[in-house]
């Protein structure tokens, strides 16, 4: 094995995608990750990963030894999957099923741990098999470039190619507090995924702390779930059922004096304690309450990121995952605004201020079927921006950077709304 000499180090230094999502699986240093090497001596090795496509150029990590498993881990869910994502993993998964040889083109990464060192406390892959029911698992996960906002995240199957769970990492301030967050979400919403037009949602299976880090994992979603089209029209009924959590709607109450208002106000007062452009978030908060306090509008609860990529149907039933930033309180018709301001966003590339429009043309359009008149619609066009630019803040004071998009341009926009 003279190939030894050149052997690349340790991919948990590397600066890419690959060292940041191995750091996040594989914490523990007395765990060894080799690659294209045999286990350091001593050790023994616990599993084996095909890295796709090649080192510099990591896209998954395909578990090796159960080949079922390992195309299962390319194949399941790609009809979610943009066209050029599915070709590629459609033709890997193919290879994959052949079992070593097929994906022998691609290098391997050897993970190993040392004697008499108990495995579930070295690997999370472990701890989740036990969590799960003690059968093996064996894990999958995609590689994205470092992002402090992204949670690498592992997909579970067992070694026939059933999906045991998708499992989210939160590991730094920012993604900790979302997993915790979609966690609690996904405990309190079997009582009411229930209710009619409410959607239904992959349960969570469990949750745990581990190596400074949060771990929720969830219910594999139904191999047939197919994604919503981008350009459908929003689900208005399955909104308004979520707001008001499979129940009747609560009689509207005016901005000022709401839970919403008092959340917006410490949070803005918390922003302009950490940074200059704080002070801009309090004045437009101040502003918002100015506009609007004496509109009285219904408040519920919200999905918090309801866009069609993180929508689906299966069954005849309409399907959301990524529960992330629900919560409670906020004016009916947020979900509707975020939906029409992603879909601007991110997938027409819009600036902040075109986004906004799109906001006031949702809910202008749609607005009525949430019982929305024209003040109110005022109130959840406005009042969403506000809370938007505090997400921002929020998941930048968080350490997970500033989304350029969003910020100061987002702020911007909501002066010039106030001013107008
Ligand atoms: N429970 C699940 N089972 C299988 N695949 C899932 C599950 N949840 C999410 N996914 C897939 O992973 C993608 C990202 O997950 P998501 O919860 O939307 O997190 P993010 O915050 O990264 O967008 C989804 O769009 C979906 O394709
Ligand atoms: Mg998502």
């Amino acid at each position: 094995m003279t190939a030894q000499v050149d052997a690349p180090a340790d991919p948990r230094s590397r600066a890419d995608g690959l060292g940041w999502v191995t750091r996040a699986v594989f914490p523990d240093r007395r765990v060894a990750l080799t690659v294209r090497g045999p286990a350091p001596t001593g050790h023994r090795t616990v599993a084996r990963y095909a890295v796709v496509p090649s080192l510099a150029r990591a896209r998954f990590l395909v578990p090796l030894g159960a080949p079922r498993a390992g195309a299962a881990t390319l194949l399941a869910y790609n009809a979610l999957r943009p066209p050029k994502v599915r070709a590629v993993r459609a033709t890997i998964g193919g290879l994959a099923r052949l079992g070593p040889v097929g994906l022998a083109p691609f290098p391997t990464l050897t993970v190993s741990v040392p004697g008499g060192v108990p495995v579930a406390e070295l690997l999370l892959t472990e701890r989740l098999a036990s969590a799960l029911g003690g059968t093996p698992l064996l894990a999958a996960f995609g590689v994205r470039p470092p992002d402090p906002n992204h949670k690498p995240t592992l997909q579970l199957f067992d070694s026939d190619g059933r999906p045991r769970g998708y499992a989210k990492i939160g590991w730094n301030d920012a993604t900790r507090a979302l997993v915790t967050a979609e966690a609690a979400a996904l405990r309190a919403l079997p009582a009411v995924a229930g209710a009619a037009d409410h959607p239904v949602s992959p349960g969570l299976l469990t949750e745990l702390a581990w190596a400074d880090q949060v771990v929720a994992v969830i219910e594999p979603l139904p191999s047939a779930v197919r994604g919503v089209p981008v350009d459908d029209p929003p689900r208005i009924a399955a909104q308004l059922a979520v707001a008001r959590r499979g129940g009747p709607g609560t009689p509207p109450r005016p901005l000022t004096g709401s839970a919403f208002l008092a959340r917006l106000t410490t949070q803005a007062r918390r922003s302009a304690a950490s940074g200059a452009a704080g002070d801009r978030a309090v004045a437009a908060v101040q502003a918002l309450a100015r506009r609007h306090g004496d509109v009285e509008v219904e408040f519920g609860h919200w999905h918090g990121d309801w866009v069609p990529w993180n929508l689906g149907e299966h069954a005849g039933r309409l399907v959301a995952w990524d529960w992330e930033h629900s919560g409670p309180d906020v004016p009916v018709g947020f979900d509707l605004a975020h939906d029409a301001f992603q879909r601007a966003l991110v997938l027409r590339g819009d600036p902040a201020v075109v986004a906004a429009g799109a906001v006031d043309a949702y809910v202008d359009r749609y607005g009525d079927r949430l019982g929305l008149g024209p003040a109110q619609r005022r109130l959840v066009a406005d009042g969403y921006l506000v809370e938007m630019w505090l997400r921002t803040w929020r998941l930048a004071d968080a350490g997970a950077g500033w989304n350029p998009a969003l910020h100061p341009a987002l702020l911007d926009v909501i002066e010039k709304r106030h001013s107008g």
